[in-house]
């Protein structure tokens, strides 16, 4: 070992060893006579000092650095001058007086500043990802990640699970993405897919008998990226045969409050329990954020007989006139400030916001107050339990943008407002989500989970009469506003899942070349089975209080999917495509 401490554990009841640490010079200050350097690993920083009154080489050598050479030093721990501890730092108590130092490596001069206080442009920082990994902040989300595998492994051995391991090069599998596809070399013009999930795998090994099934597993998905959405990311998946839904609740109930407990040291609240309908009602999200209210109300029929045409027609449309209240807001958004958020909401589809500050216990305040007689009024802020002060917003339109707009429109109030602690969580299942949804543009029906979704039994007959009503068996969970996981109880009778294959429009010759194999299984004795599959990097982000998933992803893609720092994807030799008997055919760029 080329040191016997870190940099980080050092503490005043060290004084007076001598210790030899290694590790990257992070601050450099000069103090005519001697030289301070802050040194930095993984476990910390050490201050070391350098006294060059004694004007050996090594002092000397100290003057030469620079930022982030990385150094070995050996001497003295000792207590630093009264007044001048550092509480901020762990080793703030105390110092290293240097006798020896050798330069480990000299570092050119970094193209950015190792300092999460002062952020470069995160591409170049991901060019040089090996610098900015080199961030307390970053390193701390690296050992966050490490701890949440190990926290779930844990839990999983100790009930019994397997942890098992599924093909990355296989045949394409349908969560809705586009395929990362591999060529064949052997079988020419023939391709695997890289696995969206391990769905259909995990299905298979229920069959196969091993019924309490766990992996934390890479998945692929070739679709539009968002602050929470990678190419490449990593599943907490699970499957268990002989269950029904509650037993998968109450084991990831269970995992998510022993994640908490590992990594926080805290008891999770309670993991409340709510339908699709219900949290589209009141909070027009199917992943709303529970740290706080704003809940959504509805004005129909205030908005039936009142002088606004906007919101009269609208329901006469068929539509719906909902709105929200962020509490003692009036006076904090100006009309400018509105004026954004009429345009915010426009991106969810919304024609308008309409907005009303509470002036009184029964009067509103606003360019459309004029429509709606002095009863109307104090209907309306009694419908929002409203007090003086008060701003209400209101869209209308069909439910589907009324709920997007004001769901939208909900979480940013919030953020703006402060109305929750970043630090809080709020976990939550959204159950009984809708079986399919009607895809307008392809004019058929589509399954809102995966096609391998248990229908509730009650629902069967639906079929045939008002399928848009069929409830899954199906269950997400919800934390802060995202989509922490989702899951089913799966089809495992053929008859059924080839009934829902010939719903969405696959046809049993198409079903039986996609996923024979699946069917062909669930013919050969299997387990009624249920599973689901955790967001990893998402769980990463909310525990350690981020709303960028590159920042918990080692070597993470940009927003198009392209690696900076190695340079992928590129070209590739002639010869191997050649081997792989492939011509490209790109547009000219
Ligand atoms: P689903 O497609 O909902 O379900 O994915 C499960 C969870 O994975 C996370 N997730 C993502 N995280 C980062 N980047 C992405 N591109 C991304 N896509 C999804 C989300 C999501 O809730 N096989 C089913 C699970 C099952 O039925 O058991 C599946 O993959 O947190
Ligand atoms: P207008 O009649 O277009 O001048 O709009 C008057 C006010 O109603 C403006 O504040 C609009 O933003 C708002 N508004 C227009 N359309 C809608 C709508 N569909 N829902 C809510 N408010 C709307």
């Amino acid at each position: 070992m080329l040191r016997t401490k870190t940099c980080g554990e050092l503490r005043a009841s060290d004084n007076g060893q001598t210790v030899t640490v290694c590790g990257w010079v992070d601050k450099y200050r000069d103090h005519a006579g001697i030289v301070f350097i802050d040194l930095r690993d993984r476990y910390g920083k050490l201050q070391i000092k350098f006294d060059l009154a004694e004007n050996s080489e090594i002092q000397q050598l100290a003057r030469s650095l620079r930022y982030e050479d990385v150094i070995q030093v050996t001497g003295m721990v000792e207590p630093r001058p009264a007044g001048l501890e550092n509480p901020k730092l762990a080793t703030g108590a105390i110092e290293v007086l240097a006798q020896d130092m050798t330069l480990l490596n000299k570092c050119k001069t970094p193209p950015f500043e190792i300092d999460s206080s002062n952020l470069a442009n995160e591409e170049l920082r991901l060019k040089y990802r090996f610098l900015d990994l080199r961030r307390p902040e970053l390193q701390e989300l690296m050992i966050l990640r490490h701890k949440l595998c190990k926290s779930t492994r844990d839990y999983f051995d100790e009930l019994g699970f397997l942890e098992i391991e599924t093909p990355i090069m296989g045949r394409s599998t349908p969560e809705g993405a586009r395929d990362y596809l591999v060529p064949s070399r052997v079988h020419a013009g023939m391709f695997y897919a890289l696995p969206q999930s391990p769905q259909l795998y995990k299905q298979i090994l229920m069959v196969a008998g091993y019924d309490r099934y766990f992996q934390i597993a890479r998945c692929f998905r070739d679709e539009d990226l968002r602050a929470d959405r990678q190419p490449e990311f990593t599943q907490i998946d699970v499957e268990m045969a002989f269950v029904q839904r509650e037993d998968i609740l109450q084991t990831i109930d269970g995992l998510i409050r022993r994640m908490v407990k590992d990594l926080r040291g805290e008891e999770l609240g309670e993991i409340v329990r709510l339908t699709h309908a219900e949290v589209m009602e009141r909070f027009g999200s199917d992943k709303p954020d529970l740290r706080f209210g704003m809940e959504l109300h509805d004005l129909g029929d205030i908005a039936t007989a009142c002088g606004f045409s906007v919101f009269n027609s609208t329901i006469q449309n068929g539509g719906r006139v909902r709105g929200l209240k962020a509490d003692g807001a009036a006076e904090k958004y100006s009309r400018k400030n509105i004026d954004e958020l009429t345009e915010f909401v426009k991106n969810y589809g919304a024609k308008g916001l309409a907005f009303f500050r509470v002036k009184s216990a029964t009067e509103l305040d606003s360019p459309i107050a004029k429509f709606f007689s002095a009863e109307d009024q104090a209907k309306i802020i009694a419908r929002f339990d409203a007090k003086q002060g008060d701003l209400l917003f209101c869209v209308a339109d069909t439910n589907k943008v009324s709920s997007a707009a004001l769901g939208a429109l909900r979480n940013r109030l919030a953020k703006e407002l402060n109305l929750y602690d970043p630090k809080t969580m709020k976990v939550a299942w959204v159950l009984d989500f809708p079986m399919y949804a009607w895809n307008e543009e392809e004019n058929r029906w589509e399954a809102e989970h995966h096609p391998f979704c248990q229908p509730v039994d009650e629902d069967i007959p639906l079929f045939e009469t008002d399928p848009g009503k069929i409830r899954a068996q199906s269950y997400d969970l919800v934390c802060n506003g995202y989509e922490a996981a989702s899951g089913s109880v799966r089809i495992h009778d053929p008859a059924v899942q080839q009934k829902v294959f010939n719903f969405i429009g696959i046809t049993p010759d198409e079903a039986e070349s996609r996923f024979g194999f699946l069917l062909d299984a669930l013919r050969y004795g299997a387990p009624p089975h249920a599973g689901i599959a955790l967001g990893l990097d998402r769980w990463v982000m909310m525990f350690g209080g981020s709303d960028n998933i590159r920042d918990v992803i080692a070597f993470p893609k940009t927003q198009k999917a392209a690696d900076m720092m190695t340079g992928a994807p590129s070209d590739v030799d002639a010869r191997q495509l050649r081997d792989l008997h492939i011509k490209i055919d790109a547009p000219a760029t």
